[in-house]
């Protein structure tokens, strides 16, 4: 029986046993089965939570994009696998076959070479939703540099720290994006970025929106003449199974983003089998991710997954509501989507306007939706279910991690019943646990704990770039011999699981992790400003909002109080980008703290949150009294 594609509940269960009684043999089938390998293993796996090392196909040699794309084009040569639909409805979608991406991205790769990058250099990638994104990922996997995308969103100082961090000698970006009816001046961001980046030598500029840019002499160049010019076969990086195929940068508690390091043979067979058992693909679907590239799910299931099953892959430049809300249902409809996968901020945003957006076109191609990123609430969860799927479309709700590289706990669809708000099952392969305070598991149903997974899984991270460390305390100190996820669940009767939310001090907004230290360190960039702290609260459609509390000093007492909060808006967006705006900004003469001088975030959070009844023991604070004054001011 191959395991490969899992068709019914039993298969899942069986499947799933077979996956922890013997891991490696059932890893090592998959691999063989499905995957082209240069040189086969010496071992399936080694690891040891308490260093932490892992290693998955050790001595093992592949390159990835052989495995995305020349393996394909026998078969699937003119089928299309990027779809690239633009963000003007108006502009033609364009359809990238697999022999016309194995040129493109030959010839790309053919350019980093000539631009001097190679195997184990970092490459940073600050590119819009466009082909050369997905390209220039491939490209740099192909010759075995190391990509580092960032967010086209993230400000230009958020990029330098990112560029820095990993020593990036390239930087790949476009003229500008568009986003909806408004354009983005990248490459000034990113000038101004460099200014701080010595370790960059060369940026390579896509043409998106024809705006005259600066072009600095000896450092940039236009890419479309270089590609014009390169030969379009490259041959393929012989890369060890371990090597690392790409760095990405997830917000922490404290400080600095952290670099997660993924490998290349995990990261590939377990993105590839997710992607196959989670949407199940099967060969002429069109699959619809609306993920932006910049984030863990976009290099995960728009394009290593998909693409080494084969599939179609369609990428999407432009936002939810442009020309108007009923964009995203015009493109399922257009191109006859059948998997869609999306986050739950964008739904509560979709439901909030009228239906008739959904009720012009025809959804009749959808299968299977997806959500990821954060908790989906029952209300978005039926939206969904009644509007999108017409209650015949299983929805997916897959809970995962930048860290844990692909899907970790969802359920199969036609196999596994769905329950609203939950995860439901771990996928085969992976261990979960609940642990109490005290650090011990937690057995049995109808618990709650700290979400902790046991045992190795292909495509987790290996390390964080440059402070293999902090790795280890942030993710393997908290439970012994056990990864920590930093979130919260419960599991139910039947063994499901429902993620609640974070347990540390990372917020999600809108799907974002963000890490409140940052955020406040940049609030304490303002003049003014004496002291900040940031919460989360419910919030709508986000799902969580920003709520800042500041004490301003003497001298900024007398400022106007709203210059002053949109001042402190400004820095963040410089400092992170505006996705780290705050909602609302309280002024307050103190902070709850312990004795020990540490932000009691809890009591801040609940009131916040307008949940004062029960804001739990204040007695040992140093100062309860600015509790009172804090409730008296909320917001
Ligand atoms: C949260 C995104 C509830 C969770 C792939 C996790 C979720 C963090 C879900 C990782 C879900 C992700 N239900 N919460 N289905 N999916 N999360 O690194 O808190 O951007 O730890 O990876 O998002 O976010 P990241």
């Amino acid at each position: 029986m191959s395991n490969y594609h899992i068709k019914h509940l039993e298969e899942y269960f069986q499947v799933y046993r077979k996956s922890v009684d013997n891991p490696e043999s059932f890893w090592e089938e998959i691999a063989e089965e499905h995957f082209m390998w240069r040189k086969k293993w010496n071992s399936v796996l080694n690891w040891d939570f308490t260093k932490p090392a892992v290693s998955w196909f050790e001595g093992a040699q592949l390159n990835i994009t052989e495995n995305c794309i020349d393996r394909h084009l026998h078969t699937r040569g003119d089928k299309t696998a990027i779809l690239f639909e633009p963000n003007d409805p108006k502009e033609e979608a364009t359809h990238i076959s697999y022999k016309e991406l194995y040129k493109r991205v030959n010839k790309f790769a053919n350019v980093l070479k000539a631009q001097g990058i190679s195997k184990g250099d970092r490459v940073c990638i600050y590119l819009p939703m466009i082909p050369e994104l997905a390209i220039a990922l491939l490209a740099c996997a192909r010759i075995g540099a190391i990509h580092s995308v960032v967010f086209a969103g993230f400000s230009a100082t958020a990029l330098a720290t990112r560029i820095n961090d990993s020593d990036c000698k390239m930087v790949i970006t476009s003229d500008g994006s568009y986003r909806g009816a408004k354009t983005i001046d990248l490459k000034s961001i990113v000038d101004e970025g460099l200014e701080n980046c010595s370790c960059v030598k060369t940026v390579l500029v896509a043409k998106r929106i024809n705006s005259s840019i600066n072009m600095k002499e000896g450092r940039d160049h236009w890419l479309q003449p270089l590609l014009d010019d390169a030969s379009a076969e490259c041959a393929p990086e012989i890369m060890n199974a371990e090597d690392p195929l790409f760095i990405l940068y997830t917000s922490g508690s404290t400080g600095m983003p952290k670099g997660m390091v993924h490998t290349t043979g995990g990261y590939m067979v377990y993105t590839a089998y997710t992607f196959k058992n989670v949407f199940q693909y099967k060969e002429d679907d069109v699959y619809w991710c609306t993920a932006d590239i910049g984030w863990i799910t976009g290099h995960s299931y728009i394009v290593y997954g998909p693409l080494a099953n084969g599939a179609t892959t369609v990428m999407s430049e432009g936002v939810p509501n442009y020309p108007d809300w009923g964009r995203f249902w015009e493109i399922v409809e257009k191109h006859k989507i059948t998997q869609f996968y999306t986050a739950p901020t964008a739904i509560r945003a979709l439901a909030k306007e009228n239906l008739s957006y959904v009720e012009t076109y025809d959804l009749s191609s959808l299968k299977v939706l997806g959500t990821v990123g954060e908790p989906i609430n029952e209300e978005a969860w039926h939206w969904y279910n009644d509007n999108i799927g017409k209650k015949k479309s299983p929805i997916v709700d897959t809970w995962w991690q930048t860290e844990t590289g692909g899907i970790m706990i969802t359920p199969i669809p036609f196999s596994t019943p769905t329950k609203p708000t939950y995860a439901t099952l771990p996928f085969i392969g992976i261990q979960p646990a609940l642990m109490d305070e005290n650090g011990q598991e937690i057995q049995g149903n109808q618990v709650d704990g700290r979400l902790c997974i046991k045992f190795p899984w292909p495509s987790m991270a290996r390390t964080i770039w440059g402070n293999h460390q902090r790795y280890k305390e942030t993710y393997f100190s908290a439970f012994e011999n056990m990864y920590f996820t930093g979130d919260g669940a419960l599991r139910d009767e039947v063994g499901y699981y429902r993620i609640t939310g974070r347990v540390d001090d990372v917020i999600i907004v809108s799907g974002h992790n963000l890490g409140t230290a940052p955020i406040e360190d940049a609030i304490n960039e303002h003049p003014a400003v004496a002291e900040s702290a940031i919460v989360g609260f419910p919030h709508d459609i986000k799902g969580n909002a920003l709520y800042g509390y500041v004490i301003l000093k003497e001298t900024g007492e007398s400022r106007d109080p709203n210059n002053v909060r949109k001042e402190i808006n400004q820095i963040i967006t410089e400092h992170i980008g505006p996705i780290a705006k705050l909602d609302k900004i309280q002024f307050t003469s103190g902070l709850p703290k312990t004795r020990s001088g540490k932000i009691m975030r809890r009591i801040l959070r609940k009131i916040a949150s307008n949940e004062t009844e029960n804001l739990g023991d204040t007695s040992t604070l140093l100062n309860p009294d600015v509790v009172q004054e804090i409730m008296d001011n909320v917001l």
